[in-house]
């Protein structure tokens, strides 16, 4: 069912200094800032030969990574991301499993379909899933 690593997404406190780290420091492929405020964040997608990394930054009162951010001052890795061939199936199969998948399918920051699972039911961790 899973399929490749889409991306690798880090909460951080301050997008410029986060994409001056990526882009001077470390000499990465970095996008300009993206707002997406339908998903409460500023995004700057980081290209590499393999996946990417998103580096978030909260945008608006209600951001979803404001909270994970009060525990981790400094920023850390907040998701990741596996890439999915079908998004109903996948849903269906969490579903059968018992996962808790977090609100219904949204349009992603790449305008694909994502979810959402519970980190409780995922080692710890959040997992997004994206339809390919
Ligand atoms: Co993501």
């Amino acid at each position: 069912m899973i399929g490749a690593l889409n991306h690798i997404a880090i909460a951080v406190p301050d997008l410029n200094q986060a994409t001056r780290l990526y882009k001077e420091v470390f000499g990465g492929n970095v996008s300009k800032p993206t707002a997406i405020p339908e998903h409460g964040v500023s995004v700057v997608f980081v290209e590499l030969s393999n996946t990417k990394i998103e580096l978030l930054e909260p945008l608006g009162d209600k951001s979803p990574i404001a909270a994970f951010l009060n525990k981790n001052p400094a920023g850390g890795i907040h998701h990741f991301c596996l890439e999915v061939d079908n998004m109903d199936n996948a849903l269906r199969k969490m579903n059968d499993e018992g996962l808790q998948v977090l609100g219904p399918p949204k349009t992603g920051a790449h305008g694909k379909s994502v979810i959402f699972l519970h980190p409780k039911d995922c080692l710890g961790t959040l997992v997004e899933f994206e339809e390919t």
